[in-house]
């Protein structure tokens, strides 16, 4: 079911970077979407137990890192493993947002945003974020389109 959902529910792939205190995180996520136009707001839907949840929650903003076609690396490195052992922005060339919220040198645009609500759904939860920035760093670049089978191999 899920292979066929991706295909039938195009998205790209974004890494969602948080900042809480002095600790920073990012995650892979698929699951993001547009959801009002005014004023612009975006949802991300995120798992319990990712660190990024708990960093969210806790700082109340993100920011949506867009990663162009040619960067599925640093999809799989913030995809595969998790932030609350390991720094995964060691050696991974970044800047910060207005907020201080680690942006990639390797994504072609990025949306700030503040948490305005969550909403729990299945396995999810929905962050529901107000945008306060949204910044295209290459306007040239084309987004990866999600393809279940390039990140996860078979099909389930
Ligand atoms: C292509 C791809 C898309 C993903 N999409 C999501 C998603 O939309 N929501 C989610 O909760 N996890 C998603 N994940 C899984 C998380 O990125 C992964 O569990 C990550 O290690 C969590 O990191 P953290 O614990 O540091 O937050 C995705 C992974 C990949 C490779």
């Amino acid at each position: 079911m899920q292979s066929s959902l991706t295909k039938a529910i195009p998205s790209g792939v974004f890494v969602v970077t948080t900042r809480s205190g002095d600790r920073i995180n990012g995650m892979t996520a698929a699951w993001v979407t547009q959801v009002s136009f005014k004023p612009p707001m975006i949802a991300v839907a995120i798992a319990k137990e990712r660190y990024t949840y708990d960093l969210i929650s806790e700082s109340g903003s993100f920011c949506l890192n867009t990663l162009p076609a040619g960067a599925e690396d640093l999809g799989r490195h913030f995809g595969f493993k998790s932030g609350r052992k390991k720094d995964k922005f060691e050696g991974i060339p970044h800047t910060l947002s207005a907020k201080g919220i680690p942006i990639l040198d390797g994504a072609c645009a990025y949306v700030e945003c503040e948490l305005e609500k969550t909403c729990e759904a299945g396995d999810h939860t929905l962050f529901i974020g107000r945008v306060t920035d949204c910044i295209i760093l290459k306007d040239d670049a084309a987004p990866i389109i999600f393809e279940w089978h390039a990140f996860f191999g078979k099909k389930v």
